[in-house]
């Protein structure tokens, strides 16, 4: 069976990144379950002149957002992992209260509940203590923060590769086979 992976797309900046991680996460052959918020098109449109149908194109299933039936919304619906790309305070405030007040924050609930694996890119600068201590409580309930920070020490010279060497390493941290972290191996 494909394994599937959930994508939630919220109202952070960094587009970029959701965009190119559907597009390896396909490559890939992972089926994608794709829930977009409405700040999350906004800000995709914003960003990259994409709407909702053009986004929702790089998926294999879309879902509404208020769609709180749908299948990711269960537990019994077998997936792989999940990721938020980018994931604003606000979806992040959701998970880490459990809160599951729309699709996407369900879906990141189910996903812990489960004990899959749940990786946040989380998206702000400068952190208040209410987003550190959110940061600290999915830590806790088992999900990775991994703030889409660039590393320079492989010296990127475009914003492709600044995106694609952090796409990989999420790609590599849900389970995805082919995945091209560039890795350290000294100086
Ligand atoms: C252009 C733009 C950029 C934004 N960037 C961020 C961001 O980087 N991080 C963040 O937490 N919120 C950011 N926001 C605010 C969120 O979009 C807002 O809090 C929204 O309610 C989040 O809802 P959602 O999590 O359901 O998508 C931004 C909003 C806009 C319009």
């Amino acid at each position: 069976m494909t394994p599937k992976v959930v994508v939630g797309i919220t109202g952070a900046t960094g587009a970029v990144y959701a965009v190119r991680l559907l597009k390896r996460l396909k490559a890939a052959g992972r089926e994608i379950h794709l829930v977009v918020s409405p700040a999350g098109v906004l800000n995709v449109h914003h960003e990259l002149g994409l709407d909702r149908k053009a986004l929702e194109a790089l998926a294999d299933v879309a879902y509404n957002p208020a769609d709180v039936g749908a299948a990711i919304a269960s537990g019994s619906f077998a997936t792989e992992a999940m990721v938020v790309v980018p994931c604003s305070m606000k979806s992040l405030a959701s998970i880490a209260h459990g809160f599951s007040d729309n699709l996407l924050s369900r879906a990141a609930d189910v996903t812990l509940k489960e004990r899959r694996r749940l990786v946040l890119m989380v998206r702000e600068t400068p952190f208040n203590l209410a987003h550190l201590r959110n940061m600290t409580a999915v830590t806790e309930m088992g999900a990775v923060v991994f703030p889409p920070l660039p590393a320079f020490y492989h010296r990127p010279t475009t914003i492709e590769e600044i995106v694609e060497d952090t796409v990989e390493r999420v790609l590599s941290l849900l389970g995805v086979n082919g995945a091209r972290p560039k890795s350290w191996n000294g100086l």
